[in-house]
């Protein structure tokens, strides 16, 4: 037996519901198909987004999408997608799969977007190709409302009202493909860039994210950090996040492995690597604590999920993968390692939000099918703007070489909005089941339901067979106390309880 213990009176943090965030980039069909069809289209739609995508989403409570890039920031000109769309500029998304971008979706259809699905706004910003006054001029048509040349140019597109820009990120991966620069130059440019992302109107901040690390490149922290925090008499200083990547690749990047073909060893090493992004955090939140004790910059991780060998017969340039029960767990193990850490993680986004990566959504034409990534997210939700609790589970190694060895078990709890204590546990054994006794300290149990996603390791859902892994009902719970439990999580598992107290 297992024990899971959970404090219901020691509050830890505040979970934003931004740790649940999303990412979409111009590639692949992600955007064009996935979201966004055309008004013309014979698929329905909403001024152009597709519904039946938009309706699954609401149903997740996505909180932020970041746009358009990614890699494709860095070389994307905003005033490309704006105005009538037939002169808007064509051109090859050379990041891409080579294929031609005609603009159709721009500023504008992204905050239609949000709208429809009633989400924060995340903008990236051009540092790799693009001037300061590019940048400039692009917070200043999307937040100005007053009378200057870009205001007055979204007006005579149609737009009379501002929009919120909840966060903008200067840059992109400008340690690679955003321009191949050294820490000390892109924190150079950092500080100059983001003098010129204006808050127009008093009470709507942008929150202004700094380009950070790939994976465990702390030297690019202290780079950053060292140069651009400033905690003067302004509140926010220069930055309010700093983000990271990091992306599970099973094996290499050259040979990633394939999305539905794996052993259990190819399991527990996909695993192991997603546990990974927990060390990152603390260490590079150790090298943060040197110049900002107060936590006043956040951590942003928003680029995480499963980076596999594209679908065979797909383009090579699309980043078209298939999601199994696998994903359900590295989606668990990760949104638990982030409320863990909520008091510095303040932002996550899953790559990508539909047909490219770890989507929660796969579309083929006018049919969509929702990924064991998405059921996740579903049962997540509850944490989301909950507070996050004092909670321990007892695990074990597992796995079947050194190298790759996991804890049976992970889990993070928190009060929710509701009232109630939602308890998320991943099950991290292909094989073994587990029996958990839990305790609350001090506090009596109403009542408590569960729901899961899991099953055989290799299972995902197709078009022909959309509903072999979704959230199921779980009741194989026992009252044993007052304040205790007991249950079994059956192997490769992700379990929501949900319990009233
Ligand atoms: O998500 C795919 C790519 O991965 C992004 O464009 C880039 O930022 C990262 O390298």
């Amino acid at each position: 037996m297992f024990k899971l213990c959970i404090n219901p009176s020691n509050k830890k943090g505040h979970i934003n519901p931004e740790l649940q965030g999303h990412f979409s980039e111009h590639l692949g069909r992600g955007i064009y198909e996935g979201l966004f069809v055309g008004e013309n289209s014979d698929i329905k739609n909403e001024n152009g987004m597709r519904s039946d995508v938009l309706e699954a989403l609401k149903e997740i409570k996505v909180p932020v999408l970041r746009w358009p890039g990614g890699c494709f920031a860095d070389e994307y000109h905003w005033k490309d997608g704006i105005g009538p769309k037939e002169g808007r500029k064509k051109m090859i998304n050379t990041h891409w799969g080579g294929v031609v971008e005609d603009n159709s979706f721009g500023t504008h259809e992204f905050f239609e977007l949000c709208k429809q699905l009633g989400c924060k706004t995340y903008v990236n910003g051009n540092v790799g190709s693009g001037t300061v006054q590019e940048m400039q001029e692009w917070v200043e048509y999307m937040t100005f409302e007053g009378v200057s040349p870009m205001a007055d140019l979204r007006k005579s597109h149609g737009r009379e009202e501002a929009w919120d820009v909840d966060f903008f990120g200067v840059g992109n991966e400008n340690w690679g493909c955003g321009g191949n620069m050294p820490p000390e130059y892109y924190a150079g440019l950092y500080r100059r860039y983001q003098t010129y992302v204006r808050d127009y109107r008093p009470g709507k901040h942008i929150n202004k994210v700094a380009c950070g690390a790939n994976a465990d490149d702390y030297s690019w922290t202290e780079g950053v950090m060292s140069t651009c925090f400033k905690a003067p008499a302004n509140v926010h200083g220069f930055m309010d996040g700093i983000s990271l990547h990091y992306y599970t690749v099973p094996q290499n990047w050259e040979h990633k492995g394939s999305a539905t073909d794996f052993d259990e060893k190819e399991w527990y090493q996909t695993l192991s690597k997603t546990l990974f992004m927990e060390t990152l955090i603390k260490n590079h939140q150790a090298v943060m604590d040197r110049y900002d004790k107060e936590k006043k910059v956040g951590i942003i991780v928003d680029e995480w999920g499963t980076w596999y060998d594209v679908e065979p017969g797909t383009n090579p340039g699309f980043l078209y993968q298939q999601n199994t029960v696998r994903d359900a767990l590295v989606a668990g193990i990760n949104l638990n390692v982030f409320n863990k850490h909520c008091d510095r993680v303040i932002m996550a986004n899953i790559a990508q939000m539909i047909n490219v990566l770890q989507s929660v959504i796969l579309t083929d034409k006018d049919k969509m099918v929702k990924t064991p990534t998405y059921h996740v997210f579903n049962m997540y939700k509850h944490h989301q703007d909950a507070e996050l609790l004092e909670s321990f589970i007892e695990t074990k190694e597992i796995g079947l070489v050194d190298e790759y060895k996991v804890p049976n078990l992970t889990e993070s709890v928190s009060l929710g909005k509701d009232g109630k204590v939602h308890a998320t546990v991943t099950n991290l054994s292909a094989s073994e089941s587990y029996e958990i006794g839990l305790s609350l300290t001090d506090t009596e149990i109403k009542s408590i339901k569960g729901e899961i996603v899991g099953g055989e390791i290799h299972l995902h859902n197709t078009f022909e067979d959309p509903e072999k892994v979704t959230v199921k009902a779980f009741d194989d719970i026992k009252a044993t106390g007052k304040s205790e439990a007991v249950l079994t999580i059956p192997a490769s598992s992700v379990l929501h309880l949900e319990i009233e107290i």
